[in-house]
């Protein structure tokens, strides 16, 4: 029974809401990752491509309850790097080898278009393949920061159940995440999305239509990882931490969206010292070292213990390079697009 599913989401790619149920629910989970692995490895093959992760401010005007630097957080030390800095972090990561940079921050309005657009057409001049993932904007800002030659952009959708978004994004409105998803397709970004697994209240069956909601946006990215609770946000006390599951969902993401770029996300390797390298041998295709100035990075702190807070970029590149090679997979040596841009 299992197996036949498998063979199904294999072969066509696709599943029915009940089927994704199913595979949720089955305790075994080896036969799925080593599904996804096939999958990966016959549409995206066994380059593992590396984007430097640049997170340059954790100022947040929003107040998610699952988010360490909510605008509530008052324990949170807040930085902004300056222009000239991300500028020249992204500089130290061209010289290292990266092609993509990706700009990550709080929802930080005194990052403005004029500002932006700086950054954007600096890091353009690098030749890196330039990565936003800075949170929910106009449509107009999109269009700019797209202009500017940003190619990428990252928003998770975080839950695909509306209630549940409401009660865990306070002041936020589901619609308009989904009509951000949609203006960055149309203005020809590359989109990725994705959800955060064990959040209270959230089930399997929401799980599926995540799923399948990732499947209906035409992704071309997509990061999974397990809630972590952070002790000081409204949810310190939720259990979270489901690394299993979120190995599952992810394995699930590749077989729907065989070609599409996925994450071995951070939140992984945070519950398991090996987090990283099981997901790139169960559907994942990406990593994402942080390069941030150690002094810097330890705040950005979405939720505690956040793997790799103590390294510099060249720790952070060096250990995951040498594992992801012991695994006898190579690293990417293009920009790493996906693939079905190309043709
Ligand atoms: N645990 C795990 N992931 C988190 N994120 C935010 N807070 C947490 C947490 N406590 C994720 C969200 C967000 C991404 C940048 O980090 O999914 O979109």
């Amino acid at each position: 029974m299992i197996q036949e599913l498998l063979d199904k989401a294999v072969n066509t790619h696709q599943l029915k809401h009940g089927e994704l149920l199913t595979l949720l629910q089955t305790e075994d989970s080896a036969p799925l990752l080593a599904a996804a692995d096939s999958v990966r490895r016959q549409y995206v093959g066994d380059e593992v491509h590396l984007r430097a992760l640049i997170e340059f401010s954790n100022h947040c005007r929003n107040n998610c309850c699952y988010c360490g630097i909510r605008r509530a957080n008052r324990k949170a030390v807040r930085y902004r790097l300056k222009p000239v800095e991300i500028i020249n972090l992204g500089q130290q990561a061209a010289a290292m080898g990266f092609k993509t940079v990706v700009l990550q921050s709080g929802d930080d309005a005194w990052f403005d278009v004029p500002r932006l657009t700086y950054i954007i057409s600096a890091l353009k001049k690098l030749d890196l393949a330039v990565t936003l993932s800075i949170g929910e904007k106009s449509r107009e800002e999109y269009q700019a920061y797209r202009e500017a030659g940003a190619a990428r952009y990252l928003l998770r959708i975080e839950t695909t159940d509306s209630d549940l978004y409401h009660r865990l994004d306070p002041g936020m409105s589901w619609e308009n995440r989904r009509r951000c998803l949609q203006d960055l397709k149309e203005l020809g970004y590359e989109v990725g999305s994705g959800i955060m697994v064990g959040l209270p209240g959230q089930s399997l069956s929401s799980i599926a239509d995540d799923i399948l909601f990732f499947q209906e946006c035409d992704l071309d990215m997509c990061g999974i990882g397990p809630f972590i609770p952070h002790p000081d946000t409204p949810l310190a006390d939720y259990p979270g931490r489901a690394f299993d599951l979120s190995l599952k969902v992810m394995a699930l993401a590749r077989l729907l969206l065989p070609d599409i770029n996925i994450p071995a996300t951070t939140a992984m390797e945070t519950l398991n010292p090996e987090g990283r390298i099981i997901a790139l041998q169960s559907g994942a295709n990406v990593v994402m070292p942080n390069v941030t100035s150690p002094e810097c990075r330890r705040f950005y702190e979405l939720y505690p213990d956040k793997a790799g807070v103590g390294e510099t970029a060249e720790n952070s590149r060096d250990s995951i390079a040498g594992k992801i090679r012991a695994i006898g997979r190579s690293i990417g040596r293009s920009a790493g697009s996906h693939k079905s841009k190309k043709s």
